[in-house]
């Protein structure tokens, strides 16, 4: 058994044509389901085109509706068609791609369905294709635990020991749990039948380029690692903004809210690579112990600190880039006296050497003026003597912004001397864009996390303690909001940056939020 603890991601993530080796399969319960033929076939097929797959291989599909592998191969081949990055599809690509594909109809609650998949896993006829397996919970997360339950009692996951020949591995989907307290339940479930190691929790976001290269950034580059501290930075804002509403999605929406669709896992994700120390090595559990750490010296809000560093909204009826949308009370199933949350802006301190003082904006909505999400980094200004005293000088601080989509790149802001006699100043930028460097090649995150968790890499993935511990943050947040209806200034117009109230959060500590801009 290999020692997944210890997988290396200089050996794994920078290796230029990472692949997975081993033969296995992959189960992807929810084979009928939105996010199957979206993301994961689709980035199944460009791993297999772009040979990342292990020479041999199965996917299973399992799910209640009645079809056959011919039936579910043709969905997924049209939903290629729509969702696939590369255009068009390759015909003989796909062909040989979707021999690898087969269905099993199966209630998720009916242990049959289980020993009859294990049947067919053993029919195969080969040992590590009926015994390597990632089980992909693409399901509602109120059937995890059953699933798993399940699973172990047809013989097809076990707590993984030395030694072992095969391997086991289950990958779960947000959202994990709805609190600190329902995910503590759940995490407890699983680990009856498979150890953390065998856990892969995903956060789409971890597997997106743009996200793996804040650390490399940092630790790559002696020069910006210097200045990445409270003597040089007066303060760092996160901003994921989003163009569209609720759509479809009333209903989950209802039960979630921002605060848990979105705070709760990307934003404190981005946050805790940004934060976070270096770690003694890149492996996994290093990697994730720092993050872990980062996420625990954000300083627990009381109920008072809440009414001043955080701000709800919600989007009432407005244009997004000339679209009329609906306010949020009236989207499909949302109750029309809905409190729930749209849009979160929040201040936050990390308690440690590094960042003691600095604070940290984070702000996420829906329908607000485009989709892009940036970590924007201002450093202090200069002292003001020299240029800065003279009054009449367009000086601004430095400022660095991390573009992580769309448009990947980054900018570094600076003032620079008009030429001329006259001593005049105007801040200019120096922009790196990933399409222009490397061309407009970006593969979809799904492939990355579906690759690393064939390879049994879970450095990309949420480890328990980190998952509760962004759940203790956003409890604390929800607790205090208890019932409390929603202010006038937490409202929004659809199309515009979020509430007033978001813009006050930065104003009485003299700033203001840094809108992400389109591509020059
Ligand atoms: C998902 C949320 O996790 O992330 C959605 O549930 C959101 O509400 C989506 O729209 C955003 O992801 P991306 O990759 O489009 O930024």
């Amino acid at each position: 058994m290999v020692d997944e603890t210890k997988t290396d991601l200089t050996a794994a993530g920078l290796e230029a044509n990472r692949k997975a080796d081993e033969p296995c399969t992959i189960v992807i319960f929810g084979a009928s389901g939105d996010l199957t033929v979206r993301k994961l076939i689709p980035a199944l097929y460009h791993l297999y085109v772009e040979g990342q797959m292990p020479e041999s291989f199965k996917v299973l599909g399992f799910a209640r509706r009645e079809k056959t592998d011919e039936s579910w191969r043709a969905e997924m081949r049209a939903g290629l068609e729509k969702y696939s990055r590369s255009q068009a599809v390759d015909e003989a690509q796909w062909e040989a791609f979707a021999a690898h594909l087969g269905y099993h109809r199966g209630d998720l609650t009916d242990p049959a369905a289980y020993t009859g998949m294990a049947d067919r896993l053993k029919a195969y006829g080969d040992d590590q294709l009926a015994n390597n397996l990632v089980f992909y919970l693409a399901i509602s997360p109120s059937l995890f635990g059953d699933v798993v339950d399940h699973l172990h009692e047809a013989d097809l996951l076990e707590r993984a020991e030395e030694g072992d020949r095969y391997w086991q591995r289950v990958v779960v989907e947000k959202p994990f749990g709805h609190d600190l307290e329902s995910a503590h339940v759940l995490n407890n479930h699983l680990l009856r039948h498979a150890r953390e190691r065998q856990i892969f929790r995903i956060d789409h976001y971890l597997g997106k380029e743009t996200v793996q290269n804040i650390m490399m950034f940092r630790f790559s580059n002696a020069i910006f690692e210097q200045l990445w501290n409270r003597e040089t930075i007066e303060h760092i804002q996160i901003t994921v903004s989003e163009d569209i509403g609720v759509g479809s999605r009333g209903g989950y929406f209802e039960e979630a809210g921002t605060m848990r669709d979105m705070m709760q896992n990307h934003l404190l994700q981005i946050l805790s690579l940004v934060a976070m120390e270096p770690p003694p090595s890149l492996a996994a559990e290093d990697v994730r112990n720092e993050k872990v750490k980062a996420l625990k010296s954000i300083r627990a809000m009381t109920p008072e600190n809440v009414a001043k560093q955080v701000v709800r909204g919600q989007y009432f009826a407005g244009t997004v880039n000339g679209d009329n949308r609906a306010g949020y009370r009236q989207e499909e199933r949302v109750n029309p006296e809905s409190n729930v949350e749209t849009y979160v802006a929040l201040k936050l301190f990390i308690d440690n050497w590094r960042w003691s003082g600095v604070p940290f904006y984070l702000r996420t909505g829906k329908n607000l003026p485009m989709r892009a999400s940036e970590v924007r980094v201002q450093f202090r200004p200069t002292p003001n003597v020299l240029f800065a005293a003279q009054g009449d000088l367009d000086l601004m601080p430095n400022a660095l912004t991390l573009r992580l989509q769309p448009d990947e790149g980054i900018s570094l802001r600076f003032n620079g001397k008009v030429p001329g006699n006259s001593i005049s100043a105007r801040p200019v930028r120096m922009h790196f864009g990933y399409d222009t460097e490397f061309g407009a090649y970006t593969p979809e995150a799904y492939e990355r996390l579906l690759l690393e968790a064939m390879a049994g890499d879970a450095t990309l993935f949420i480890r328990r303690d980190e998952v509760e511990t962004a759940w203790k943050i956003v409890d604390d947040i929800r607790e205090a909001w208890g019932e409390q209806p929603l202010a006038n200034r937490e409202f929004y117009a659809a199309g515009s940056w979020g509430p007033e109230a978001a813009d006050e959060l930065l104003a009485q500590d003299g700033y203001t939020w840094h809108d992400p801009q389109p591509a020059p």
